[in-house]
């Protein structure tokens, strides 16, 4: 039989996330928090963070309470700035020498007639919802190198880093 580098094909483990590393923007409330929650309950360690600590800190510790995996709410921060993504990047590196899953929640919308659509809340949309992913992804993308090799080394490649946007 053709030797595949997968140690097994069995969709329990293809899509297990038990033991892997997630960072969710925003996770605190709303979807981010969902988000959060599916991955913690599926044994995930998952970091959240976004411009109130105290949210992510009080939702990371009712996550962990549900388990298996555990949540932990990383300092305030805002990612609509190439700072504030670096700050959340380094406040992640000085936590953990990789990362499996990046999800990109962090999201905002703004509504007003087209015609008189105010450029400030049109900057602010783009900044939080097109320009973070990218900063986010570029910040990260050593980590999710690093985790993606150590799935590979272990055989077990089943998960790729997901910088995803939603
Ligand atoms: N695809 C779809 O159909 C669909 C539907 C609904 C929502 N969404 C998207 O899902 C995401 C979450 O939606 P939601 O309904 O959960 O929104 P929400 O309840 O308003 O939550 C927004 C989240 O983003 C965080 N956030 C806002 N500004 C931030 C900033 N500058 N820096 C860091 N974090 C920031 C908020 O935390 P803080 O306020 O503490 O910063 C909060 O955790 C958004 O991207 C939204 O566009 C998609």
């Amino acid at each position: 039989m053709h030797q595949h580098a997968f140690k097994t094909l069995k969709a329990s483990t293809l899509f297990s996330v038990v033991g892997r590393i997630a960072l969710v923007t925003g996770g605190g409330r709303g979807v981010g928090e969902h988000i959060a929650r599916a991955l913690v309950e599926n044994g995930a360690r998952v970091y959240i963070a976004s411009r109130s600590e105290a949210t992510c800190k009080r939702t990371a510790s009712n996550l962990t309470a549900i388990g298996p995996g555990t949540c932990h709410a990383l300092p305030s921060v805002d990612v609509s700035t190439q700072e504030g993504c670096s700050a959340l990047v380094s406040a992640l590196e000085s936590r953990e020498e990789f990362l499996d899953i990046l999800v990109n929640n962090s999201g905002v919308s703004w509504g007003a007639p087209f015609d008189s659509f105010p450029e400030k809340e049109w900057e602010r949309v783009m900044a939080l919802n097109v320009k973070s992913p990218f900063l986010m992804t570029r910040g990260c993308r050593k980590l999710l190198e690093v985790g993606a090799a150590k799935g590979v080394a272990e055989g077990d490649p089943t998960l790729p880093p997901l910088p995803s946007s939603i």
